[in-house]
Order: structure tokens, then sequence, then C-alpha cells
């Protein structure tokens, strides 16, 4: 099945190359509502978007608009150096008249043949790996330390004082995976680059999904247990705190975990303020495939927050031409084995390699399993309908 995403994908890359979006205004004064999600099909100065063109330009805000408000700077793709001998890969990183190496750890599949998909796992991989998907771990924590602020190899080169958070920092050095990959070639390292999917589990949920929003190169987008900060929306999860829920908000999260700008804190307790949330992360995504594997045993993650913001998220694939099953919702109450990925779940995932790395057209990927026991008031979060872009 050739799905018309594929075609968008590519369609939407080439207006990027070809068109000028504007860039955002110095000063923004946003006033919203702290529990309706913002409208990903509006631009920042009320412009309905309706076309798939403007709807490039419309990430591109998007994008700007959550480093500004919450992620910090992402930095210009800078000088990569990529070689590799015998399975290893060995990446150095130039910058501001500085270098980094990179030395992420590669397992070649031992069935199957090259070129092979491959797994980029923040961390380290707690979903199975297909015996013919090569996985690549990366050491993440190394780039950028979850705490203190400020250390780790990204920090050596762009300056302790950076106020890019972590999250980004770590979507920048999967961004640089991808550059040796390409840099290098199949021939060479035996992996297909444009058959690369993002994952981790927690924390590096979150990384992982920050990864494939940001980098369009990465075709499949497996965010693990991230919960706040991955598939989460702030404005739901601040409201289970209010309820009641132990849960992990805004206003918490900025507390010791240095995975968001500084400027974050500003917006942590005035959410109405924060022209985007996270199904606009999620948006950046789209239509690229994109499979959000969740846990509501644990309250700690927002399991209603990640359910309500993943609805919102898939109103925009929807109005992206992507058919139901690109992007999959898959919640499981397995309470607090955290990142334990539990066998139910263990279907959802093979389905998603198969069909899209794995090039297994016919599998069934129209998953969409929230937690039977969460109801769902969309409404309550959403007031905005998605257009069918033309
Ligand atoms: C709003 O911004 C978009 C994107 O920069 C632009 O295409 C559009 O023309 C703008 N609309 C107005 C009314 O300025
Ligand atoms: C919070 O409580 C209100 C009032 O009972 C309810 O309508 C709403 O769905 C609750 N929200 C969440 C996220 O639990």
């Amino acid at each position: 099945m050739m799905f018309r995403s594929v075609a968008l994908s590519a369609f939407l890359a080439g207006v990027a190359a070809s068109q000028s979006c504007g860039t955002l205004p110095a000063t923004i004064s946003y006033s919203g509502n702290a529990i309706k999600l913002p409208d990903p099909f509006t631009f920042l100065n009320g412009t309905k978007v309706t076309t798939e063109a403007q709807w490039r330009c419309r990430r591109e805000e998007i994008s700007a608009l959550i480093q500004r408000y919450e992620l910090g700077p992402m930095p210009a793709a800078p000088d990569v150096k990529a070689s590799f001998s015998s399975n290893k890969l060995t990446i150095t990183v130039t910058a501001n008249g500085k270098s980094l190496t990179m030395s992420p750890t590669i397992k070649l599949p031992s069935s199957g043949t090259a070129p092979f998909p491959a797994l980029i796992a923040l961390g380290g991989a707690s979903i199975p790996v297909p015996a013919n998907v090569a996985l690549i771990t990366y050491n993440n924590e190394e780039i950028a330390a979850t705490d203190p602020r400020g250390k780790g190899k990204f920090f050596d080169l762009y300056g302790s004082s950076s106020t890019t958070g972590g999250l980004v920092a770590w979507a920048w050095g999967a961004s640089r995976i991808m550059d040796a990959l390409e840099q290098l070639g199949s021939a060479t390292t035996k992996i297909d680059a444009k058959r690369v999917a993002v994952t981790g589990c927690s924390r590096n949920g979150k990384g992982a999904m920050v990864a494939g929003a940001f980098d369009e190169r990465i075709r499949l987008t497996i965010p693990q247990e991230g919960g706040s900060g991955a598939m989460g929306c702030w404005r739901i999860v601040g409201e289970m705190k209010k309820n009641g829920t132990k849960t992990e908000d805004a206003a918490q999260i900025v507390n010791g975990d240095q995975w968001f700008a500084t400027e974050f804190s500003k917006y942590v307790n005035a959410l109405d303020k924060l022209p985007h949330d996270h199904h606009m992360l999620a948006a950046m995504i789209a239509p690229r495939p994109f499979l959000v594997i969740e846990n509501s045993g644990i309250d700690y993650l927002g399991p209603i927050s990640s359910y309500g913001c993943a609805t919102a998220a898939r109103m925009v694939y929807g109005a992206l031409g992507a058919p139901d099953g690109v992007m999959g919702f898959s919640q499981n109450a397995h309470g607090s084995s955290h990142c334990q990925l539990p066998s139910a779940q263990n279907g959802d995932v093979a389905a998603y390699f198969n069909k899209f790395l794995l090039g297994q057209e016919s599998v069934d990927t129209k998953i969409w399993k929230p937690d039977s026991k969460l109801s769902l008031d969309i409404k309550r979060y959403v007031d905005w309908t998605a257009p069918k872009l033309v």
C-alpha cells in the first residue's frame, strides 16, 4: 500500500526547500486557555491553515514555539565526520571550533540481508527488537546530563550556559547518528538510513519523541512510557493534578531534571500563556509512522493526559491524509514495572516494525487501545476541528 502520507512527507520536504515561512515575532503575547489545547491549524497571527503548503509553515512555527517556550533552541546542523569499522560507528561533530566524539554501539542482525533497518535506542531498548533490525544504542546522558544543567558533550560544544534543555540535546545527538548513517551509506554500515526508528523509555521516551519530532529523516517514532514530556499534554495533566491525582505536571517536572529550557519555568503555572501543547509536538511527527506505548498503571505518567493528547494528535494525522494505523496508541495498566513491556503490548510494537521498517505492507497497524477504564471527554480539551488540507 502506498499510503498518501509517504507522498505527503516527500511533498512537505519539497515545500520546505522551496518556500520561506517567515519567523516568529520577537515578542509574543499569547493568551489562550489553561485547559483547551491550542488549535494546531491556526497560525499565531490568526490565519487558518487550509493547505498542505500552509501546514508546512505552521509546522515550522510550531517547532519555533516549542523551542522558544519549552525545550530551548536546536542548533543549526553542525559539521559531522563519521567512520565505521568492525561494527563500530565513530562520529566526530565540530561546531564553534570545538569537537566531540560519539561512539554509539551497533548490533547488526544475525539473520536477514543487508541493508538492514535500524532502531536508535536512547539509553538502550526496552521493547523487543525484531531479529532482522539493527540496534544502535545511544548513550544520551553523556550528551546532556539530566542533572546538573549544562553538563555533557553537547554543552562542551555549545557552552554550559546554553539555554537548550536536555531533550533537545538528546534529539540533536540522534540527528548526528542519522547524519553518520547517511554520510557513510549502507554499503559501509549495512544499515538503510531511510528505515530508522527511534525509541526510549520514561525520560528517554520523552527524548525519543522529541528526536522523532525534530528529525524528519526518522521513519518511525516509538516513545515508551514517556508520560508528561512525551505524549502527555501539560494542560490535561495539570487538570489531573488539580483533581487530586499524584501525577507529574509541568510545575513538578521542572524541579531537578534539566530536560527543558529554563524559560519553561515561567509558564508551568500559567499554561494559558503557552501557545502549544504536546499534541503539537506529535503534530511535528505527522504524517510519519508513530506508535505511543503507555502504562496506565502509573498515575505519575498521567494516563488520561496521554490518551487525550494522543486523541488530539490523531486529528492532525487525519488532516494530513494519513489513514488509521499510521499513528497508534497502546496503553496497558501493568503498573509499577515501569519500562518492562508486558507481553500484551509485544504484538503492537511488532506490527509497527513489520509494516513500517520491514515492508510487510499487509500487517494491520490500526492500533488504538487506550485503557478501557479511562473515560475521555475530548470536547473538554479540543474546541477546534481538523480541516481536510488541500
Ligand atoms: C500569518 O502567518 C503566516 C505564516 O507566516 C502567513 O503565511 C500569513 O500570510 C500570515 N497572515 C497574516 C494575516 O499576516
Ligand atoms: C477533573 O474533574 C472534573 C470535575 O469533576 C472532570 O470533569 C474532569 O474530567 C477531571 N479531569 C481530569 C483530567 O481528570
